[in-house]
């Protein structure tokens, strides 16, 4: 499962990518909003971050589908090879990936509440598809086993397509779709930490370190 952080800051991109092994960076338009910049501004300094190879992910924001492919040539003169449009998954949005996928462009279908959605995206040749986890939890559906069946989906039907799993709200949800094998999901900051963040492992290692110290003295290594 691929590894990507959801989020536009700069400062946060630097913090979690010192520590974990990212492959990528997602944004929407909320999340380039919250960060206050000039969009391409943002994501130009994103992109030069992360450097080429990396997955950068950036939505449309046209409602039709000609508005959004004008916003897709635009996305990937800006920031390069390695840039996937995120196209919501409407009607307009799915004539908008057909059209996009005959150019070669990386596309990935968002916005999916539903494994139909999905599905059609898949067929109209999608990159990836991302079900939001969390927001489909909150209708009262199972946002974990939707992002499920879209993967089965897609292997089922012999699409390349692959689940990019999105709106997490913890570390369960993200462990569940990882033993699942899905192509790769997408975190937000607070949700990365929270997924390494447990008191009982530094109570343990807070143990070693004391019967250490006893036995060679306070602030001693093993050097
Ligand atoms: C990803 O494609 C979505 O934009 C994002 O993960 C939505 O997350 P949220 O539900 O936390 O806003």
């Amino acid at each position: 499962m691929k590894f990507i952080i959801d989020d536009a800051s700069i400062e946060k991109i630097k913090e979690i990518y010192d520590t974990f092994a990212v492959d990528g960076v997602t944004t929407n338009p909320s999340i380039l909003a919250k960060n206050g910049k000039q969009p391409f501004e943002t994501l130009r300094e994103i992109r030069e971050f992360i450097g080429p190879e990396a997955e950068l992910h950036v939505q449309v924001v046209a409602a039709d589908a000609e508005g959004m492919v004008e916003e897709a040539h635009r996305i990937q003169k800006e920031l390069g090879m390695n840039t996937y449009v995120k196209i919501p998954t409407t009607k307009e949005g799915l004539k908008a990936m057909k059209d996009l996928k005959k150019e070669g462009a990386n596309v990935t279908a968002t916005a999916i509440y539903t494994q139909m959605q999905a599905f059609l995206a898949g067929k109209a040749g999608a990159d990836y598809a991302a079900p939001y986890v969390n927001r489909i939890d909150n209708l009262g559906a199972n946002g974990v086993r939707a992002a499920k069946d879209i993967h089965d989906i897609f292997k089922k039907n012999g699409l390349k397509t692959e689940v990019l799993a999105a709106s997490f709200k913890n570390s369960q949800q993200v462990l569940e779709l990882c033993q699942y094998g899905v192509g790769a999901s997408t975190i937000s900051p607070d949700v990365i930490e929270g997924l390494i963040k447990n008191d009982t492992v530094t109570m343990a290692v807070n143990a070693f370190t004391k019967d250490f110290e006893g036995l060679c003295g306070a602030g001693m290594t093993m050097k």
